[in-house]
């Protein structure tokens, strides 16, 4: 009876996410770290009825860029997401060494599932040339949804500095205006690559940050995963065993009794910008303090006296987050 009703709430959901009215589609390019949450982000952008996602960049970040390529070329294959261009990027940041996160991903970046060889190839273009490619022949309509650290994206906008009045916008997640995830001061895909992160933010284009403080209210709760596994879908349930794993590494690195799926965050404030509370502050990268490299100092009280550069993140709109998310996921 249990599962009936949970059937029967999901495809209630699913019809009112998917009859949201006349809208129109957003054309994203994403770039990310695959990396569980970054995944998930694939599925969800892939097929949100509101989004035309149309192409996936990948950097080191989570892994090394060749893990984050293949485990994006999975992803794509086992969704049968065959139509949107799959390129690799950069392989470091661009002044400090390669940093990554085996100890919340796994050596693969994508631990847990058994996942099929992928059947699809990776674009023959780099990721950064990728970027500039399609951000110059657009109308200035793309918005980049960045889900790992800010290496490709500011690689293509120092290359290239004409693609930069072509971007419609950002949505990044990233950063912190309190504690970091990596360090105490910085959240991991600021802190893998400061310097990119300075660069983009200082861009001119409209920003809008999912920082911490929004990502862990987007945690993946029992509900959630008895929400998927109900569908008895094989992609909702393929996320379930993303996070399986994911919320054993939460747990043990930060305690966490379920896992924050923080890169599904960055997409959901493209389709709906009101599932994420924002002000619209300053923020600066901290590039080189000791203990504070990597830190987003998000001027809340204006302190500094410049301008306003980033819509920051600071609240979730918990329900009609998951109810978009899960809808989405369980209509593969
Ligand atoms: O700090 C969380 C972020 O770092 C997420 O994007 C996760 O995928 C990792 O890239
Ligand atoms: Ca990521």
């Amino acid at each position: 009876m249990k599962k009936m009703l949970l059937l029967w709430y999901n495809s209630a959901i699913a019809l009112s996410i998917f009859e949201r009215g006349p809208f129109v589609k957003h054309k994203v390019i994403l770039d990310c770290d695959p990396g569980h949450d970054d995944a998930i982000a694939i599925l969800f952008a892939a097929r949100h009825p509101e989004i035309d996602l149309l192409a996936i960049t990948t950097v080191a970040g989570n892994q090394t860029v060749e893990k984050t390529a293949r485990n994006a070329l999975k992803v794509c294959s086992l969704a049968n997401i065959r139509s949107v261009p799959i390129a690799k990027g950069m392989h470091r940041p661009l002044v400090r060494p390669a940093r990554h996160a085996a100890n919340i991903h796994g050596e693969s970046g994508l631990d847990g599932p058994t996942l099929p060889e992928p059947d699809i190839e990776l674009a023959p273009q780099h990721g950064v040339d990728l970027l500039i490619e399609l951000l110059l022949k657009s109308d200035g309509d793309i918005t980049l949804v960045a889900t790992g650290p800010l290496t490709n994206v500011a690689m293509a906008m120092r290359r290239e500095p004409a693609i930069i009045p072509k971007i419609k916008a950002i949505s990044l997640m990233g950063g912190a205006a309190n504690l970091g995830n990596v360090t105490p001061a910085a959240e991991f895909n600021i802190w893998v690559d400061p310097e990119a992160a300075a660069i983009v933010l200082a861009c001119g284009r409209p920003i809008t940050m999912s920082p911490l403080e929004v990502t862990h209210q987007a945690r993946a709760t029992e509900e959630v995963l008895t929400r998927l596994r109900a569908a008895q879908r094989p992609i909702a349930t393929f996320v379930c065993e993303l996070l399986a794993f994911y919320g054993k590494t939460y747990s043990a690195n930060f305690g966490f009794s379920a896992p924050p799926v923080h890169d599904p965050c960055a997409v959901a404030a493209v389709i709906d910008p009101t599932l994420v509370l924002t002000r619209t502050i300053r923020v600066e990268i901290e590039t080189t303090g000791e203990w504070t490299a990597g830190r987003t100092v998000c001027d809340v009280y204006g302190k500094l006296g410049k301008e306003p550069n980033v819509h920051v993140g600071y609240a979730l709109e918990v329900e009609r987050f998951w109810d978009m998310l899960i809808a989405t996921l369980v209509s593969y």
